[in-house]
């Protein structure tokens, strides 16, 4: 495994559109691996392969309950809704609350190329939804004027 480097600001590659996964190769576990390890070296709860520059459809997540890899994920239904601070791995420095639903079922394969159903609330259906929104080269930003961006350290910045 090997800690890749995570694309910040204004990189182009935040803004393209992730491609399907067609077949589930070494390649791609690898790529899955060093997501993980990646994420959890940043202390991030979430990542997407193009936060890591390549433009698959792939995620990663741990909000606390062990680890969730997803390739091709969609969001397939939401309910609900919650407003709670937001980061990005990709964004350091800034948070903002953000309106999500607070129900997310996400479907998508595991490594062994089964589909998966995930039945997400709270935290989780929150990075999900984030981490969706990045393969479609959208930032949490986008959802908050300038003055709703709170600014603080890089630290304390760490999320999805
Ligand atoms: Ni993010």
């Amino acid at each position: 495994m090997a800690i890749r480097m995570i694309r910040t600001g204004t990189d182009p590659v935040l803004r393209k559109v992730a491609k399907p996964v067609p077949a589930i190769t070494p390649v791609i576990m690898k790529l899955m691996d060093d997501m993980a390890q990646t994420m959890y070296d940043a202390n991030g709860v979430g990542l997407a392969a193009v936060q890591v520059g390549i433009l698959k459809r792939v995620i990663v997540m741990d909000v606390g309950e062990g680890l969730i890899e997803l390739v091709n994920p969609e969001i397939v239904e939401t309910s609900g809704s919650q407003t709670d601070s937001e980061g990005c791995l990709s964004l350091p420095g800034i948070r903002g609350e953000v309106e999500r639903a607070m129900n997310a079922t996400v479907k998508g394969l595991n490594r062994d190329g089964e589909e998966v159903v995930i039945h997400a609330s709270g935290l989780l259906a929150r990075c999900a939804l984030h981490e969706v929104d990045h393969l479609n080269g959208i930032l949490f930003t986008d959802y908050l004027s300038p003055d709703q961006i709170v600014y603080v350290s890089e630290k304390e910045s760490v999320g999805e």
